[in-house]
């Protein structure tokens, strides 16, 4: 019974996507807007309808600008540009880099190394530092950072995510969340997580300090909007500290460079980079400065990766071969896949708060929410988590995963098919299903996966 209403979502929605394209084609009239559904992208890393091309090429350039020492980069650093991370098949796109996590887990309960009684500034180890450079006439050394020796979960992986669309995703309202995993079967219910943003988006009336937001970005689904997650990646990737004015409030969670394993920062050596000092003796790389008279002012790279991101059209579907199309979804729902990566289509508020078109019709075969992935977990989570916590993972969006050249959060799989044999927890039924189905109605599964 389940599986029948699985299969008539899958097969009406679906052939909705595409019914979209045939009227808006018919029915277009000069003065309509220029498309109301994923399928009227073309290319991927295109920018959405709509939007100003002028302003994507600018925000693309900066986007993939690379950093040097004297304008910011470091004292600890994955990589010198956001292009560098986000290029597959093209700027915006997934990575090869694979970063690195620790941490450790005592009686069952998780620390993350970001306070007493060790803090070593979190779970991330950047990989690369500044190294030895001279600042007044004086030699400084940073050191690469290492993890703890008492660590128990160590070097786990996170690959680079691909960026395409998030504009969109980011325009959704906190309620469609709520409402796709409330229509999820019980056995792979998603867990929706709201936290306060590190940086709220004044664009949007919902937005504010303190306010919660659902939890939509990132691999633990750590962030509620790009802007936050902009000036997160800008930190934490790049050593770049930036501060920003909010109405009128400074936002200063991204304000303080990270030092190497949380080593007291060295005034001497300018903070750990030859950015000039803040007037406020701050050694912020980037920020605004007094945020008096109610200024609201994003960082203007941060407002750049902002623009860049909120702009890039989702991946095109291959739309090719539209019986092989409905075939594979129906597969696709009949296993349980989209018990966690929905086949519900996605429809944009009228009027989006961050200027993507409105009333836009997508497809990102995500829920966006948490599941418990057992022993596909990273073993990562914040310092108080219980175990079972760590083992929570977002569901991979699956729109353009052929573009994508690694898969799941450490990249350990190289194709779709090893990818879905690696689910665990809630996610093994569909897993088995998959490995049962014959071989026939498994190719048209990946091959629905391979056109999404
Ligand atoms: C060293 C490589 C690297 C660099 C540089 C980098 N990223 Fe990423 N990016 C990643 C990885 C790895 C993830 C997944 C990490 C996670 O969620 O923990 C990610 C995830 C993201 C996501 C979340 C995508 C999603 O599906 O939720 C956004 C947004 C993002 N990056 C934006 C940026 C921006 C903006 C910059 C530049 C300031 C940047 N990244 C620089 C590696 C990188
Ligand atoms: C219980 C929820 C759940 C079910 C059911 C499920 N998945 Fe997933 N899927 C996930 C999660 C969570 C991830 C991310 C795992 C990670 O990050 O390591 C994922 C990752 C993937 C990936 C890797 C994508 C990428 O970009 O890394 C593919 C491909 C995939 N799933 C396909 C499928 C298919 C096909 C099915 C049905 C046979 C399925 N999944 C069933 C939750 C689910």
């Amino acid at each position: 019974m389940k599986q029948r209403t699985l299969i008539s979502v899958a097969t009406s929605s679906l052939a909705l996507g595409f019914a979209g394209c045939t009227a808006s084609d018919d029915a277009r009239t000069s003065d309509e807007p220029v498309a109301a559904t994923q399928q009227a992208v073309t290319a991927i890393g295109d920018a959405l309808p709509g939007t100003d091309p002028t302003e994507f090429a600018a925000a693309k350039a900066n986007f993939a600008a690379e950093e040097e020492i004297t304008e910011g980069l470091g004292p600890v650093f994955n990589e010198r540009a956001c292009g560098n991370c986000h290029a597959i098949p093209t700027v915006g796109g997934s990575g090869n880099q694979i970063e690195r996590r620790y941490g450790s887990i005592t009686n069952g309960v998780f620390f993350a190394y970001d306070q007493a009684p060790e803090n070593e500034g979190g779970t991330l180890r950047q990989l690369f530092s500044n190294g030895t450079y001279t600042f007044n006439g004086k030699t400084c050394s940073i050191p690469v950072e290492h993890e703890p020796a008492d660590a128990n979960i160590h070097n786990v992986g996170r690959r680079s995510l691909p960026l395409f669309g998030l504009g969109l995703v980011d325009a959704m309202p906190d309620a469609f969340f709520d409402a796709i995993v409330a229509l999820e079967p019980a056995s792979t219910r998603g867990t929706v997580l709201r936290k306060a943003p590190d940086y709220p988006d004044s664009r949007d009336p919902a937005q504010g300090i303190g306010i919660k937001r659902v939890q939509r970005f990132g691999i633990k689904d750590q962030q509620t909007n790009l802007v936050s997650f902009a000036g997160d990646a800008y930190l934490n990737e790049m050593g770049i500290s930036t501060q920003s004015c909010f109405k009128g409030r400074s936002i200063t969670a991204f304000a303080n460079d990270n030092q190497s394993n949380n080593a007291p920062v060295n005034a001497s050596c300018n903070g750990g980079d030859l950015a000039p000092r803040q007037p406020d003796g701050t050694f912020t790389d980037d920020a605004v400065g007094s945020c008096a008279g109610g200024l609201d002012e994003v960082q203007e790279d941060m407002e750049n990766f902002r623009t860049f991101m909120e702009h890039l059209a989702p991946p095109p579907q291959v739309t090719s071969d539209p019986v092989g199309f409905a075939a594979g979804a129906v597969v696709f729902a009949a296993v349980g896949c989209a018990g966690c990566h929905t086949v519900l289509p996605f429809v944009t508020p009228a009027h989006p708060f961050n200027g993507v078109p409105g009333n836009f019709t997508f497809f990102p075969f995500s829920d966006f929410a948490l599941h418990d992935m057992g022993s596909l977990g990273d073993g990562i989570g914040n310092t108080g988590d219980p175990v079972a916590t760590t083992r929570q993972m977002r569901t991979s969006p699956l729109w353009g995963a052929r573009f994508n050249t690694q898969f799941l959060h450490d990249g350990r799989a190289k194709t779709v098919r090893a990818a879905i044999l690696a689910h665990d927890g809630q996610g093994l039924a569909a897993r088995n299903a998959f490995a049962a189905l014959d071989s026939v109605s498994q190719a048209l599964l990946l091959e629905f996966v391979n056109s999404i």
